[in-house]
């Protein structure tokens, strides 16, 4: 079957060649695959990080240059750079959208205004200026495509569908191309919806009947703020009476999320890849202040409804809160697709937690090349220099994040097949730090612990002797007595879990490497490595053990 997702244990897992697949990926720089002489470093570099795929913009302007002639050679250049590595690759189409813009669109596109308008944040203004933030008393220029042209939404979805014929023609066999995402960062900047006068008429024109029933029978997975709202309104109305305060951030999310199906479903129905949407989050803010309409998680019910050719909405992470947003991503539908995250040195440490935790199908740090320099000032803006964690302010050691891909890349059979089963489970130092004890003892901290059937393992973090902050293990139970650690920046106590043997001991514990697929062992623990077992670099441990009682 071609690369397609399929529910394992409960959960959506990605299937590539009929076996279960984790993105170890990257996403390139915006304009890094418009050349592929420039990518030959660019994959070198993902080799070395032990990525097993690239996330790369496929442009709208590039394959369509003029209307109806279409030049895949682009695409194919890149499928040939990642099949002689044995990489894969998941498109992104930047389409309509990119970062809530047009500047992907082809020329034919921007310079049709009467065929393709633009959105309208101000009234009669093609191009208008858009508050950044309340504090920031300055207004950037803005334009994009509306989200109810109706001729953009077609001309786009004929592009998108030339593209999956292409790579159906050119790669259903190999299934180098895995996924592809749809459109880029949709949404609306500056205001909350669109203001033009076909705008304003379908704002106060009755919401469709069948979406206003969809959303009522759908208040459980609310966020509190839209189940308000729902709840309040009238049943059936104009946008706002049936959805009052929200009914702007509804109304966008209605559209973009129609426009963004409508181009999925053209690419499906040639070719059914797995399709993924991105989310410039909205971090707390006013609609307006972030892409409006695009699948931020307050209005997935919206999308679920309007574009059943999404498969997966994926968080774009730049922000400290990173567990809480995996964790709100996945609360509906279960599966994680992180496309972008950042790179400090939570960078790896989140690669092992995501694989290990949420059983992830996609982490990939975004501009991955950048990985082990000096934060430039956008990185700086963008991850958040006004934060006091160090962590967020430091870049990624390269050789550790190349430790951990090239570990999860080779563990990577065994890891899949334990997906949606909790014989595998995960902790990090961001997001399981040591309880602190009431009377502030650092050495009677609560450690965070994982449970398995038989056994439990505890990881001290941020203990006296390990004061690091970007420590992660993962540990993949093999049997009742016998694991998998990957870990580093850690120490690790074994105990039982069984309360009819409640004493455990090593019976062999060694680190080594998997080599295609084989274990090889390096030195085997014992001794001072044994009563206190820690990992400073990111390694693997092999360990079995036996539980017994004080009776016999
Ligand atoms: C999010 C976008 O989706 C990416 O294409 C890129 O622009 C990054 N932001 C930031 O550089």
């Amino acid at each position: 079957m071609i690369p397609h997702i399929e529910n394992r244990n409960g959960r959506p897992v990605l299937m590539v060649e009929d076996r279960p697949f984790i993105l170890l990926a990257g996403e390139v720089h915006n304009s890094d695959s418009s050349s592929p002489k420039y990518m030959e470093k660019i994959w070198d570099i993902a080799g070395q990080l032990g990525m097993n795929a690239l996330l790369l913009p496929a442009a709208w302007e590039l394959i369509e240059p003029e209307e109806g002639r279409f030049d895949f050679s682009l695409p194919r250049a890149l499928i040939d750079q990642a099949r002689e590595r044995g990489m894969r690759i998941v498109f992104l189409w930047f389409g309509s959208w990119k970062n809530a813009e047009c500047m992907y669109a082809p020329a034919w596109v921007k310079r049709d205004l009467e065929r393709f308008p633009r959105a309208q944040i101000e009234k009669g203004k093609n191009k208008a200026g858009r508050q950044v933030s309340p504090s920031i008393p300055v207004k950037m220029p803005y334009t994009t495509l509306s989200y109810l042209g109706t001729g953009t939404m077609r001309a786009d979805a004929r592009a998108f569908a030339a593209f999956m014929g292409f790579l159906k023609e050119y790669d259903e066999e190999k299934q180098t191309v895995v996924a592809v995402q749809v459109e880029n960062e949709t949404g609306l900047l500056g205001a909350a919806r669109e203001v033009s006068d076909e705008a304003d008429a379908l704002f106060h024109a009755p919401v469709p009947a069948d979406f206003a029933a969809y959303l009522r029978a759908h208040t459980d997975t609310m966020t509190e703020e839209i189940r308000q709202a729902v709840l309040a309104g009238k049943e059936a109305g104009t946008w706002p009476e049936v959805f009052g305060e929200a009914a702007e951030e509804l109304f966008s999310a209605y559209h973009v999320a129609s426009f963004v199906n409508t181009v999925a479903a053209a690419g499906k129905a040639v070719y059914p890849l797995p399709m993924s949407a991105n989310c410039w989050l909205d971090k707390g803010g006013r609609p307006g202040s972030y892409p409006t309409g695009g699948p931020v998680s307050k209005v997935h019910e919206v999308w679920d409804y309007c574009a059943p050719n999404i498969d997966v909405y994926c968080p774009d992470i730049y922000v400290p809160q990173f567990k809480a947003v995996c964790d709100e991503y996945t609360r509906r539908r279960g599966a994680l697709f992180i496309p972008e995250s950042a790179t400090h040195s939570y960078c790896a440490p989140r690669l092992v937690y995501t694989v290990g935790h949420y059983h992830a199908m996609c982490y990939s740090p975004f501009g991955f090349d950048d990985i082990g320099k000096p934060f430039t000032a956008v990185q700086g803006f963008l991850f958040g220099m006004d934060v006091n964690d160090p962590a967020l302010k430091t870049p990624q050691k390269f050789e550790e994040y190349a430790a951990f891909g090239h570990i999860l890349r080779e563990m990577l059979p065994m890891l899949a097949s334990a997906y949606g089963s909790d014989r595998l489970q995960a902790v990090s130092a961001e997001t399981d730090p040591p309880i602190p004890a009431p009377d502030g003892n650092p050495f009677k901290a609560v450690p965070p612990t994982m449970c398995f059937d038989g056994f439990r393992l505890s990881v001290g973090f941020q203990s006296p002797m390990n004061p690091r902050s970007d420590g992660a293990c993962l540990c993949l139970k093999e049997s009742e007595n016998e694991c998998w650690v990957v870990g580093s920046a850690c120490s690790l106590s074994f105990s039982s879990a069984d309360p009819a043997r409640p004493h455990l001991d090593y019976l062999l514990v060694e680190e080594g490497n998997f080599e295609n697929g084989a274990w090889v062992p390096g030195r085997r623990f014992n001794g001072d490595e044994t009563a206190s077992l820690s990992l400073s670099a990111p390694s693997i441990l092999h360990l079995r053990f036996f539980t017994y009682g004080d009776a016999n």
